[in-house]
């Protein structure tokens, strides 16, 4: 009987790279993803040896467990306290113009992994990708792409270490090697498990997939990494894309490559409330990078879900059910100040501090990040995002 329920549960919540939701529109329930995918748990022991080996204070994404799972990343970890570096691979599908929060949170943190392990990085739009699932011109998807390059560059990477390249541009040569290599070893009905394609999909969708995989190969980048095939690959991204890594993974062995190595993020919730990840198509369920002050005040104050209750005296008896409220819970992402944090929630789960007062906190803090995004894509010309994109050797990436 109970294993039944287990398995209706696993049907109704769906997460995969387009589709996340929990069940009965519920919240998404990680451990059960962690069981279902296979992957471990990022525990404290982690967050302690991360802050060992870089001899800085973990990001507020690990010390909040924002990034929560992972695949063999204790293998990178060893492989560093040997003396071993390794690569960073991340990307974005370029579907949008304006990213919301969410969009910018694997970047952020992929920034603060390069400057504390001090290793190479590789961003892969995928122009192609979004081309071919949201039906945009190829032109469309590439102006797209480097629009998105901008607000990218905007999170501070380092450009003797980081290379940004676009689908349509560098696809070729020693990548598309790989790429051959990879789908030679996966079966249709291999993808249709994994990825849940029908008769109907495009064979565009279906081929996909190995573009995806091979960034997590060094040999892809023979500019960045000729002879140093065994250079080990760390990629951090949202869950939703495990599918990916876990084709990527079961095949790499078969074709003589390591694994790469996952750590993985848990979704930034829509203002509405926890059910899954920002939607780009509900402007009042996100806030944008490209939001004003004005936009942001309006939003939180009128569309964040809060746990507070519904009339002051009920408020101050109860307090605040922390565990729903949205305002806490971008706090949580957003407000680095491990003691504001904890005196907020104390104060307000106790009704002494009311919703109207952690709503303009969290205002302050949204509008200060904004800016400050706004203030560093401004300072990004088309120069800076050809410098980044350009097919060179990074001579100093792991000095
Ligand atoms: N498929 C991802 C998206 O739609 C883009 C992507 C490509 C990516 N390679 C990646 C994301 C590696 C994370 C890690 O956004």
């Amino acid at each position: 009987m109970e294993k039944k329920e287990d398995n209706q549960q696993e049907e109704e919540q769906v997460v995969n790279p387009w589709e996340v939701s929990g069940k009965d529109g519920g919240k998404i329930d990680y451990d059960k993803l962690i069981d279902k995918f296979g992957c471990q748990k990022l525990d404290q022991s982690f967050i302690d040896r991360v802050e060992r080996l870089t001899s800085r204070p973990p990001h507020v994404f690990l010390r909040r467990g924002v990034f929560f799972a992972h695949r063999d990343f204790n293998e990178i970890l060893d492989a560093y306290e040997r003396g071993d570096k390794f690569y960073l691979y991340t990307g974005r599908g370029p579907s949008s113009e304006a990213l919301h929060l969410g969009h910018l949170v694997p970047f952020m943190f992929t920034k603060y992994l390069q400057d504390a392990f001090k290793v190479p990085l590789v961003i892969q739009l995928t122009d192609d990708e979004k081309c071919m699932w949201k039906n945009l011109s190829v032109e469309e998807s590439q102006r797209l792409a480097r629009e998105n390059a901008k607000d990218i560059i905007a999170c501070g990477f380092d450009i003797s270490r980081t290379f940004i390249f676009s689908d349509f541009d560098y696809v070729g040569g020693a990548f598309y090697k790989n790429m051959v290599k990879v789908a030679k070893c996966v079966t249709y009905n291999k993808a249709v498990g994994i990825f849940g394609f029908t008769g109907e999909d495009h064979i565009g969708k279906v081929s996909f997939p190995p573009v995806q995989a091979a960034p997590s190969f060094p040999s892809s980048f023979p500019h960045l990494f000729s002879g140093k095939d065994d250079l080990l690959c760390l990629i951090p991204c949202a869950i939703d894309q495990d599918p990916y890594f876990r084709m990527t993974r079961d095949v790499a062995p078969r074709i003589g490559y390591h694994k790469p190595a996952l750590i993985e993020a848990s979704f930034f919730p829509a203002l509405q409330g926890e059910t899954g990840k920002m939607s780009a198509s509900d402007p009042n369920s996100a806030i944008y990078v490209t939001d004003s002050a004005k936009d942001i005040n309006y939003k939180v104050n009128k569309h964040a879900y809060t746990g507070g209750q519904e009339s002051m005296e009920k408020h101050r008896q109860y307090g605040a059910n922390l565990e729903v409220d949205i305002p806490i819970k971008y706090l949580s992402f957003f407000l680095e100040d491990d003691a504001e944090l904890e005196h907020i929630k104390k104060d307000y789960g106790a009704g002494r501090m009311l919703t109207g007062e952690v709503k303009k906190r969290l205002i302050e803090v949204l509008t200060e990040l904004v800016e400050r995004h706004r203030t560093a894509r401004a300072a990004v010309t088309d120069e800076t995002v050809d410098a980044f994109m350009a097919v060179r050797p990074l001579p100093n990436m792991f000095d």
